[in-house]
């Protein structure tokens, strides 16, 4: 099988979609791989490390299989192949235009952030993994901005409290910005609308809040549901005490499919101490705070409110190795020991995954979402009279 590995071109985007360790298995499996020139020079993976793994530099976009981290742009769209297989990031329920246009040019597509969240796709999972890297370097920005300590000191100067971080939100990211926090010596609280989270929050040495919001925000296959306007009311005015006493706040609050929750209004904000942080990793998704810009950080009478998007890019080499891991366990199961590619279409990961195919839509949950945006537009009520 040949496979391309592509130089990203989206700006800002410094990962790269297989690392030459990865690119070393696939070459001494029998397979051909093909790296742009540079593919992974942002992400500090020089050309000389990939043909050292056995590939070769040349035009990626001329593979049966063509690897990218995030979705193409019309111009790379136009550079693959009829009939190829294409894997990348491509958020499928809102990038419409891009779906359609994948299956009329007969790609065959599997986007990486639709691999189901099931146990036997954990070493698949690329929202897992760059969502760890996420929440590690959210502190640390965090860290780097506050103007205090982390740690407790005691010193020859006296005695230094410290640091107080809050996480709303404990999933991949929240877990790794707890434990982040905690290695770096803050005192840490965190909440999360799922209560079976409070024992993993506690395992890592932080206090889990307790706010009875009179429903759970669990959801289906353990994914946080929207709450109703209640609760999400009650939420806003139990996190409004934490908010106010702590020095950073990591929010990572989000529900599958929708905007992010706004938990953190600009009176909160106003209400904290000048030189406090916010790093608000639902930025890209509408922001956890009201004020956020996603893609930039503001200043709010001395509160910093970091909305920084695709943090895991800001941290390439691990980012792009854990993908590229992430994209080998996936090719393994798609393509057979003679290295042909075999799609089946009866596996669950296969199946969650893939996106296009044969020039069609074959994603069940896009297909749903691309019909409601097709429907004619309801009906204006005439008047009875
Ligand atoms: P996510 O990025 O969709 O959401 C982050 C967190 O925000 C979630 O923990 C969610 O409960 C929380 N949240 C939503 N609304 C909130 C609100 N109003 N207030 C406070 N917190 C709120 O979630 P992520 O990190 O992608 O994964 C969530 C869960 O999915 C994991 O904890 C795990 O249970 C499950 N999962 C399972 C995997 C597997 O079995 N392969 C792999 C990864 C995740």
């Amino acid at each position: 099988m040949r496979i391309g590995v592509v130089r990203e071109t989206t700006p800002g985007e410094r990962r790269v979609a297989l690392v030459p360790e990865t690119v070393g298995r696939l070459t001494k499996s029998g397979n051909d791989v093909i790296v742009e020139r540079g593919a992974g020079e942002a992400s500090s993976f020089p050309d000389r490390m990939y043909t050292e793994a056995g590939a070769t530099i040349g035009d990626a976009f001329s593979c049966d299989l063509v690897l990218k981290v995030a979705r193409p742009s019309d111009d790379e769209l136009g550079r693959i192949r009829e009939g190829a297989v294409l894997i990348a990031f491509l958020q499928p329920l809102t990038n419409h235009a891009l779906v359609r246009e994948l299956a009329r040019r007969r790609v065959t597509a599997l986007s990486m952030d639709a691999i189901p969240r099931i146990t036997r796709a954990q070493p698949m999972d690329a929202l897992s993994s760059q969502a760890t890297v996420a929440g590690y370097k959210a502190v640390l920005l965090a860290a780097a901005a506050l103007p205090k300590f982390f740690p407790m000191l005691t010193t020859a100067a006296g005695t230094i409290a410290p640091a107080k971080a809050f996480i709303i939100g404990a999933g991949v990211a929240g877990l790794q910005a707890i434990a982040t926090a905690r290695r770096l010596g803050a005192v840490v609280e965190a909440f999360d609308t799922r209560p079976v989270v409070k024992e993993q929050v506690q395992s890592l040495g932080a206090k889990f809040l307790e706010v009875d919001l009179g429903e759970t925000g669990e959801g289906a296959g353990g994914y946080a549901k929207e709450l109703s306007e209640e609760a999400h009311r009650k939420e806003v005015e139990l996190l409004a005490k934490a908010v106010k006493e702590n020095d950073i706040i990591i929010t990572t609050a989000a529900i599958p499919g929708r905007p992010a929750p706004k938990l953190i209004t600009a009176d909160m904000v106003r209400s904290m101490k000048p030189g406090s942080v916010i790093v608000d990793l639902a930025a890209e998704t509408g922001g956890n705070t009201e004020l956020t810009q996603a893609g930039k950080v503001i200043d709010v009478d001395g509160v910093r409110i970091d909305g920084t998007t695709n943090i895991p890019s800001t941290m390439p080499y691990h980012a792009s190795q854990m993908y590229s891991r992430n994209i080998q366990s996936l090719l393994g199961l798609m393509i057979t020991k003679e290295g042909k590619l075999n799609l089946d279409m009866n596996d669950d990961v296969i199946k969650g995954t893939v996106i296009t195919k044969d020039g069609e839509v074959v994603h069940e949950q896009t297909k749903k979402v691309l019909a409601v945006e097709g429907a004619p537009p309801p009906r204006t009520p005439t008047a009875v009279t």
